[in-house]
């Protein structure tokens, strides 16, 4: 069984925590109950949000999790109810998600850039951005290979939304789009998520020793690779 869902918002979910601990807790904990009763095994997507954002280095899996906020700290339960009820759960930990389908900051920007709107994105994270189809392909890997644990699953490489933005305009051909980078401290609202967000958002490692994903490209080259 394959829990997806969640209550992604998150600056939402510091304004209402029930909901994003009935969501993002318990959701993934039903699931796994619910597939233990029919001998299924589970996999629940988690976030680098359990981190702290604080290391320079990207995390593995065993990391110590320290959530900022009330999405990561929302989704940290869920993966600990998961793991709970059901010996047989995979977790996987993402981030930076674009691809078909769905709301994403690259689509977003695109849809910009293409109105002749001014851009302004912020550059003082870093992550790694992954595209969906890659996620994909290592989530069903995990599951043929019934590998269960925990697993973070990224494309590889890191930059700030910012240079995404630049990468994804560049790529699609708009030229001098106008992207400025919004610095620290510009926006009080903005000074305010600073402190419950994790900020390096690095490059999740891969557990390449179990051998369950073999390469992880890079989020220019998928960036390329989605686009076409
Ligand atoms: N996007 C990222 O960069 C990213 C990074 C790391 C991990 N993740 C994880 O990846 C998963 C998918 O994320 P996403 O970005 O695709 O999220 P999304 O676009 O916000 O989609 C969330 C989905 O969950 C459903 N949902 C929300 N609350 C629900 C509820 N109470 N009952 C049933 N369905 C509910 C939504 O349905 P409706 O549309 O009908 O509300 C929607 O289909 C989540 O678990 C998220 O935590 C995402």
């Amino acid at each position: 069984m394959l829990h997806l869902a969640a209550f992604t918002h998150v600056d939402q979910c510091e304004a209402e925590p029930e909901k994003a601990f009935v969501v993002n807790g318990l959701g993934p904990r039903n699931s796994s109950i619910a597939a233990a009763e029919v001998g299924a095994a589970v996999m629940a997507l988690s976030t680098d949000y359990v981190f702290d954002g604080a290391s320079a280095t990207p995390r593995r899996e065993h990391d110590p999790i320290g959530p900022l906020g009330v999405y990561g700290k929302s989704k940290l339960a869920g993966e600990r109810g998961a793991r709970e009820v059901n010996p047989r759960h995979v977790i996987v930990r993402t981030a930076w998600l674009y691809g078909a389908g769905g709301r994403n900051f690259v689509d977003t920007i695109v849809a910009k850039a293409r109105a002749g709107e001014p851009l302004r994105v912020v550059d003082d994270q870093r992550g790694a951005p992954t595209w969906t189809h890659d996620l994909s392909e290592a989530m069903l890997a995990l599951i043929e290979r019934r590998e269960f644990g925990t697993y973070h699953v990224t494309n590889s490489g890191n930059c700030t939304w910012y240079d995404l933005a630049v990468a994804a305009c560049a790529i699609l051909g708009f030229v001098n789009p106008g992207i400025w980078f919004l610095g620290a401290g510009l926006e009080l609202g903005y000074l305010w998520l600073l402190v419950s967000n994790p900020r390096f958002r690095n490059a999740l490692s891969v557990n390449l020793e179990r051998g369950a994903w073999s390469t992880t490209a890079t989020w220019r080259t998928t960036r390329r690779r989605a686009s076409s």
